[in-house]
């Protein structure tokens, strides 16, 4: 997802004093978003302004993904689009290129010789001070030949607060809230915790504060993210948090207590629960979900697979049968959740016999919102290290025979749902989402064009198309 925006100039600026003109190029993940809120605010702050010219920019920041390589080559592009734009005009060629994110915290080193146009990388350790490091750059004439400067620190250990300079670039009604970053899996597939460091929590009083403040202007919708939401409050328990620690009130800080006092906010708003993993999941987070009406009937709970040989490679510290008997708890707990999730296929090693399990769970379990992605191979992890990779040929063949699948799946779940009633938030002229529609992944429910966006509304479903629906 890409994101550029404009701030509003501050009141506070003499007239006439010229703005320093930053560009923004928002790649990745909501919690890379929500990294961008933060320079974003501390740009605001200073003075500076958002530009969403990158012809008029003094300074451009791609904040990049590095998740797989199609996030990498996405991020490499942006920045080597902004390194063009600003070599066609001579006045611009003394724009500063800044790269961010994910790729600039764990490849800079590398990225430093191969990206010579670049003129700083910054990690996350970095998003509250990128106000001095651009005045930094704009105050000095960068010599021929020299090197970009390398702000990154290893090991990052920023987590934001709920004073901290924040600029959201959502729709008004709608807000990502990072309650943790970082994380403790060891998941073989996966690069983000050598980017994002160890998990790291926030304390509930300054979620909450957050949260309130964001109900006060007007948000109808608490969207929680972090690598794994419901480690949450566990890097602070005392004695050991095995890999399989259930969400337990009674240890700290927990998920549970968490949801309960963003409960007691007043206001009519969803909490949405993004990225839980299964390993943490315990009757006391279901029971909390059924008592706390604001907490959304959906749930994200990415799987990665079912078969116990795939789970085991992939080192997701779940088996199979605590997936299948968990889906089963959450059901009869909080009757008419969604739940979503997402599976890898194709990982290396995962025979036919691997593959049809996981069809068949597919089949049985009938996810309603479901997202699969065929394996890629990333340097620096153990999966990418085994034996057994599979031609792109077999995982594109699989992948689409689980899409296919899903497909039938959710075209008779849409079909079930006409002549429901349902709540919507509206977001744009005539287009809403249900409750069980996150932003940018779920589907949509297109509605009257009258229905005021940022609201909450009821309607009917009177037809379904492919995915979505149609409510008058
Ligand atoms: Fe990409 Fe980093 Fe998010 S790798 S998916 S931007 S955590």
């Amino acid at each position: 997802m890409s994101t550029s925006t404009t701030l509003p100039s501050p009141a506070s600026k003499p007239l006439g004093e010229p703005l320093v003109k930053v560009g923004l190029v928002s790649l990745g993940c909501a919690k890379n978003l929500v990294d961008s809120e933060i320079m974003a605010g501390h740009l605001h702050k200073a003075g500076m302004a958002l530009t969403p010219n990158a012809d008029e920019a003094d300074v451009m920041i791609v904040n990049t993904c590095s998740f797989i390589d199609a996030a990498k080559e996405e991020s490499i592009g942006a920045i080597l689009e902004a390194n063009q734009n600003r070599g066609m005009r001579r006045r611009h060629q003394q724009q500063k290129l800044i790269v961010a994110g994910c790729m600039a915290q764990r490849f800079a080193g590398e990225l430093k010789t191969s990206l010579p146009e670049v003129d700083a990388f910054i990690g996350l350790d970095q998003l509250t001070q990128i106000v001095p490091i651009i005045e930094g750059l704009l105050a000095k004439e960068r010599e021929e030949e020299a090197e970009p400067e390398n702000f990154v620190t290893p090991q990052p250990k920023f987590i934001p607060d709920f004073d901290t300079p924040r600029f959201r670039l959502t729709p008004a009604h709608t807000a990502y809230v990072k309650i943790a970053e970082g994380c403790n899996h060891p998941c073989s597939f996966c690069i983000i915790p050598q980017m994002r460091g160890r998990h790291r929590s926030r304390t509930v009083e300054s979620i909450v504060a957050e949260a309130r403040g964001l109900v006060a202007e007007g948000v109808k919708e608490l969207n929680l993210i972090s690598q794994d939401t419901t480690y949450f409050g566990m890097d602070r328990w005392e004695g050991k948090v095995g890999p399989r620690a259930l969400v337990d009130s009674s240890r700290g800080d927990s998920l549970t207590y968490l949801l309960r006092e963003l409960q007691k906010i007043e206001g009519d708003f969803w909490i949405r629960l993004l990225y839980t993993h299964p390993a943490h999941w315990s009757d006391e987070l279901i029971t909390t979900i059924a008592e706390c009406p604001k907490v959304a009937r959906y749930v994200d709970m990415p799987l990665q697979h079912i078969s116990d040989p795939m789970l085991e490679a992939m080192r997701r510290e779940t088996s199979s049968q605590h997936i299948r008997d968990l889906i089963k708890r959450i059901r009869a707990g909080v009757p008419g959740i969604a739940l979503r999730t997402t599976f890898i296929a194709g990982f290396p090693g995962e025979t036919v016999e691997d593959f049809e399990t996981l069809l068949a769970f597919i089949e049985e379990t009938r996810f309603e919102r479901l997202g699969v992605f065929k394996y890629s191979q990333e340097e620096g992890t153990r999966a990418a290290k085994r034996e057994g990779h599979l031609t792109s040929r077999t995982k594109e063949a699989r992948w689409k025979k689980a899409m296919a699948l899903q497909r039938r799946i959710a075209l008779e779940q849409t079909a079930a749902t006409v002549g429901r009633q349902i709540r919507v938030l509206v977001e744009a002229p005539g287009i809403a989402r249900s409750e069980a529609d996150a932003p940018d992944v779920d589907a949509r429910v297109f509605v009257p064009e009258n229905l005021p966006v940022g609201e909450f509304a009821q309607v009917t479903v009177i037809a379904a198309r492919e995915y979505d629906l149609v409510g008058a």
